[in-house]
């Protein structure tokens, strides 16, 4: 059977804080099985646009879809249900200090239990999703004795470990913070999600190279619009001026320059 309608779509989206307008008339249609970037620099309201997709945060104006259905004005217990298909890496990586690296993983499983598996299967589960991470032996670790890199990798290996499999996983700054051989291994993964599971990404990214190498579309978010989008090759060969100084990462017109000593 033919799926036509996208996994994941915002028709006229609008969202302000205060006076603040940061998201302003957006639409988005996300393909399924396709890794979509977002780029933008740094407030201009990604995560923001994410949060929206998993009902985080509500629209002022507009409305968000998933799988066909109008989502955005659900109850949070008809919220249960559409998250249960959903993963969300957070920017922060949001792990628990008091639990095992193995624990982590399993959380969401264990927390959100439908009876179709128990808990050795739970803890299998996990154990497997490490190891698709490069972090079997890890499992007994606190988040605190882990390289920011192995903690990303945490992050992801929790994604995955959804039975079923999650439908969309949106990751927000995978690589932020990573060395460029580390950020390449996330890339990687975020590849290998897509391939395995037939996922469909969202990834939020201020790192041009990470998106040419994770996207198959990419838009820039700039000033509550999309000021691009393309395949990465496009986007960066954009005429665009503001696409244009974000990609060769020269800042606007305007910006404050401070310096610290
Ligand atoms: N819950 C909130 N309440 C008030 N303002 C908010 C809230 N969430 C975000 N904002 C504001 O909205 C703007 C966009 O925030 P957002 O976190 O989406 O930025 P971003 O593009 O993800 O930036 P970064 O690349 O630094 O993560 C910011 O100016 C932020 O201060
Ligand atoms: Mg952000």
């Amino acid at each position: 059977m033919e799926i036509d309608h996208p996994v994941v779509e915002l028709r006229r989206v609008s969202k302000s804080f205060g006076r603040q307008r940061v998201l302003d008339d957006i639409d988005l249609r996300v393909e399924r099985g396709k890794n979509t970037v977002i780029i933008g620099r740094s407030g201009t309201g990604k995560s923001v646009l994410l949060k929206h997709i998993v009902g985080l945060l509500r629209p002022d104006r507009g409305e968000v879809h998933f799988e066909g259905q109008r989502v955005d004005r659900l109850t949070e217990r008809a919220w249960v249900p559409v998250r249960r298909q959903i993963s969300f890496v957070f920017q922060l990586n949001a792990l628990f200090d008091s639990m095992t690296v193995l624990e982590n993983v399993a959380f969401p499983m264990t927390e959100n239990r439908t009876g179709r598996i128990d808990h050795k299967q739970i803890r299998d589960l996990a154990a497997r999703c490490l190891e698709r991470v490069g972090l079997t032996g890890f499992e007994k670790k606190r988040p605190a004795e882990l390289s920011g890199g192995e903690r990303k990798r945490v992050a992801l290996a929790r994604a995955i470990a959804m039975d079923p499999p999650p439908k969309v996983i949106l990751y927000d700054e995978p690589t932020a913070g990573l060395d460029p051989q580390r950020s390449n291994g996330i890339n990687k993964l975020i590849r290998q999600m897509q391939r395995d599971f037939q996922v469909t990404g969202v990834v939020v990214t201020h790192d041009m190279r990470s998106a040419a190498e994770v996207g198959d579309r990419v838009l820039m978010l700039w000033g509550g619009h999309f000021v691009a989008d393309g395949t990465p090759q496009e986007v960066m060969e954009s005429e665009e001026p503001h696409v244009r100084r974000f990609v060769q990462g020269i800042g606007e017109p305007g910006d404050v320059v401070t310096f610290t000593r």
